[in-house]
């Protein structure tokens, strides 16, 4: 790994997240405001060229790892292209996707020929007219059929992310586990994140332990796995089911120290935490013709300015930063 992916505190960021638009066919109530989010001009979004020579920089300097986020990745047009072009990167291991699953089942195939090698599914309710209130739109079935899709094409595991809110799906909890007793599936629930726009308060947070216990109630076989440095998620397995549980703690027990990830976002500016204000533009230097060497030295200055762990989930509530549409996760 390059010294331009090692931060101040040793950690390597061979994971880079890259938001490729900020539209999205669903509305989601914890992801963005009734009114939707300003949309930043097409001419200031990264044109597909830009993605890939900022790609190969970043895979150059040994990223092995690249998600593709939005809003909803699959809603851009040159998203197979995309998908080609970037699992071509000499180096790169994991091409993989975090998607609302709405219009998937129709794309799966195509971006499984084009490279896509790991997707994570985001769905919250296995009712659908919680579906309906939670995500401002319809759909929760097509959600469904893609999860079983993505099953069918050989994705292994296929991650359902589940974002728990206390009084809207908390109720769901061990039915969304039941699904893993005959699914090969890994269902991770979240623990609910606060960004701008999304009404955060630690009374809808159901923190890791409740979830767990609740989940132990039902399952008492449910056993820790031994988790990955670099993991998001804190894994669990249950005697005879074919999948696994997992929890993300982004809230209660963070787990920066093992932080490996970097974002791209869909308007060219690069960002090192998730909750960290903090942005530098790459689009701009980009397009005012700078080299790779250049593009190097701001990548590598920001990453040496990260910070050991964000800021509790107190101060990241109060601290401005993006709507989540903007990041992707
Ligand atoms: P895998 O690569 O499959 O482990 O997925 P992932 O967890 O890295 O990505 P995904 O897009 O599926 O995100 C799942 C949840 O983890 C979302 O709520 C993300 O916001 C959250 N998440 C992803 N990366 C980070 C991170 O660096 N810090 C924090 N705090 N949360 C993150
Ligand atoms: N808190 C936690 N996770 C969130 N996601 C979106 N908004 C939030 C939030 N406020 C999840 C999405 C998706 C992933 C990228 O992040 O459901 O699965
Ligand atoms: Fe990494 Fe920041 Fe997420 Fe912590 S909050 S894991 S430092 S991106």
């Amino acid at each position: 790994v390059s010294e331009m992916l090692v931060d101040s505190f040793g950690r390597m960021h061979t994971y880079l997240r890259m938001s490729l638009t900020e539209r999205c066919n669903l509305r989601c109530q914890y992801c963005m405001p009734a009114e939707g989010v300003e949309l930043t001009p097409n001419s200031k979004l990264l044109r597909q060229d830009e993605i890939i020579r900022l790609a190969n920089i970043f895979v150059g300097a040994g990223v092995n790892k690249i998600r593709l986020t939005g809003g909803e990745p699959t809603i851009r047009p040159d998203i197979e292209d995309i998908c080609l072009r970037l699992s071509s990167l000499k180096g790169l291991k994991t091409l993989a996707m975090t998607t609302n699953g709405l219009i998937l089942t129709r794309k799966l195939p195509k971006l499984k020929e084009c490279g896509l090698n790991s997707i994570n599914i985001s769905l919250d309710t296995l009712v659908p007219a919680k579906f309906e209130f939670m995500t401002r739109r319809k759909g929760q079935n097509k959600v469904m059929e893609s999860i079983n899709a993505a099953v069918d094409l050989g994705f292994r595991p296929v991650k359902v992310n589940c974002v728990v809110t206390r009084g809207v799906n908390d109720d769901e909890i061990c039915d969304f586990v039941e699904l893993t007793r005959d699914k090969p599936i890994n269902v991770r629930f979240i623990e609910f994140m606060p960004f701008d726009g999304n009404v955060w308060s630690s009374k809808k947070l159901v923190p890791y332990v409740e979830m767990l216990d609740r989940v132990r109630q039902q399952f008492p076989s449910i056993k820790r796995q031994q988790d990955h440095p670099t993991d998001t998620a804190k894994n669990f397995m249950i005697d005879g089911h074919c999948g696994t549980v997992s929890f993300i703690t982004s809230m209660t027990a963070n787990f920066c120290a093992g932080c490996n990830r970097l974002r791209l976002l869909a308007d060219g500016n690069f960002k090192v935490c998730l909750f960290g204000p903090s942005e530098v533009s790459l689009r701009d230097p980009l397009r005012a013709g700078i080299d790779d060497l250049g593009l190097q030295e701001i990548i590598g200055a920001a990453v040496k300015r990260k910070k050991a762990a964000h800021a509790g989930m107190f101060d990241i509530a109060k601290t401005s930063n993006r709507p989540m549409i903007h990041i992707g996760g």
